[in-house]
């Protein structure tokens, strides 16, 4: 059927990616998607595909929750009931390269909780909404670093996330996304943490450490303390892939490659006697290496030497100009490989804010609300 253009009301919004530093691994409740440990995550300059199928049951639940608080929203001169009728028309696109295969889904779903809610005039916490389409998703709603306590309430409504400093708190803070070349089919994370619920004893044990460390990132974070936020991080990521191995039967996101960037963070940490670079894995080989802005040409150059490469799109994202006069002395990475094109491609990144509403003349439908 056409859509004549005044029976269409469109909006487009992008929205970012987060990356754990505490992660989220296992619930209590599937359905509602309620985790057993709080998190705390990064939100990045940095946005990220999305597409899914209109059957898909969490989409639906999401949909379906936008339009109740819709129903119950009463406004003069606003019509809830005939905006409950409309068709939706969504569509979707990645500034992120796809290429990358990082599997969160967390941006998407944070993108489409916010276009709808800008779309049906619902306001209040939709990060609550964005949990149900994916549980990471509801970190993406806010910017800068964000925490999201797990509750304890069988219904869910305790379990809400909330900003612990806005994007601009750390400026020198930024991130190297390094994308590996050896991909591995991997194990979905929805899937990978329901096994690990059934079956490690590893992640009940984990559970118990997780409210302190919480605590002592947050203070690191207020404190802008690189090196102890260093550890924190990468023990954390550590005992994720830990907890993923202790999984019967385990489960591997890293690759040589991922071990490979961990031996060589470690080598740097240590040539410099405290932590200059900080690396976090998700459900996948890539590695996220945290650092602060004036570490950014070293670490550049460590990683052009260990992992030649002559795509002259290698580094994407926030230029850093050639030429660096940083003397790295590769002696101490003697014991080190050097791995030609074992990465991709890196994007260099920082902190960002959370989703926005963008002008309509950039959006993905036509007027018909087809897509372009
Ligand atoms: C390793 O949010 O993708 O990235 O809630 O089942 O959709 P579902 O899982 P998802 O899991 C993310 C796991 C993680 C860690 C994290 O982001 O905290």
């Amino acid at each position: 059927m056409e859509l004549a253009p005044d029976d269409v009301e469109w909006v487009t919004c992008d929205s970012p990616v987060n990356i754990a530093l505490i992660k989220y691994w296992g619930k209590r409740d599937e359905k509602l998607i309620l985790p057993l440990n709080s998190s705390v995550s990064v939100t990045l300059n940095q946005e990220e595909v999305w597409e899914q199928s209109m059957k898909n049951a969490r989409l639906q639940s999401v949909i379906s929750q936008i339009k109740r608080l819709c129903r119950k929203r009463k406004i003069d001169g606003d019509q809830p009931n005939e905006k409950l009728q409309w068709k939706l028309h969504i569509c979707s696109e990645n500034n992120f390269p796809t290429a990358a295969g990082l599997a969160s889904s967390a941006a998407g779903y944070a993108c489409l909780v916010y276009a709808l809610s800008k779309l049906y005039g619902v306001e209040g916490d939709i990060s609550k909404i964005a949990r149900l389409g994916s549980g990471s998703a509801c970190r993406s709603i806010h910017g800068g670093f964000v925490i999201w306590n797990k509750g304890d309430a069988e219904d869910g409504e305790d379990s809400s996330t909330e900003q612990i400093a806005p994007e601009t708190h750390w400026p020198e803070l930024r991130v190297l996304i390094l994308v590996v070349s050896d991909q591995t089919k991997h194990t979905a994370s929805t899937v990978g943490m329901q096994t690990s619920v059934e079956t490690s004893d590893l992640l009940h044990q984990r559970l118990q450490g997780v409210p302190k460390r919480i605590e002592r990132i947050k203070k690191a974070i207020l404190r802008k303390d690189f090196h102890s936020f260093a550890e924190i991080t990468m023990k954390d990521s550590n005992q994720l892939h830990a907890v993923c191995l202790d999984t019967y039967p385990p489960i591997s996101y890293l690759t040589d490659t991922s071990h490979h960037i961990m031996q060589l963070v470690h080598a740097i940490n240590q040539d410099n006697s405290s932590n200059m670079v900080a690396y976090s894995f998700d459900a996948g080989p890539n590695a996220f290496l945290f650092m602060q802005e004036k570490d950014v040409p070293t670490v550049l150059d460590i990683l052009h030497y260990f992992y030649p490469n002559s795509d002259p799109h290698f580094i994407r994202g926030i230029h850093v100009p050639g030429k660096h006069d940083t003397h790295v002395d590769y002696t101490a990475f003697s014991d080190i490989k050097v791995i030609p094109r074992a990465l991709k491609f890196i994007i260099h990144t920082k902190p960002g804010p959370g989703p926005s509403v963008q002008e309509s003349d950039n959006g993905l439908l036509t007027k018909d609300g087809l897509p372009k």
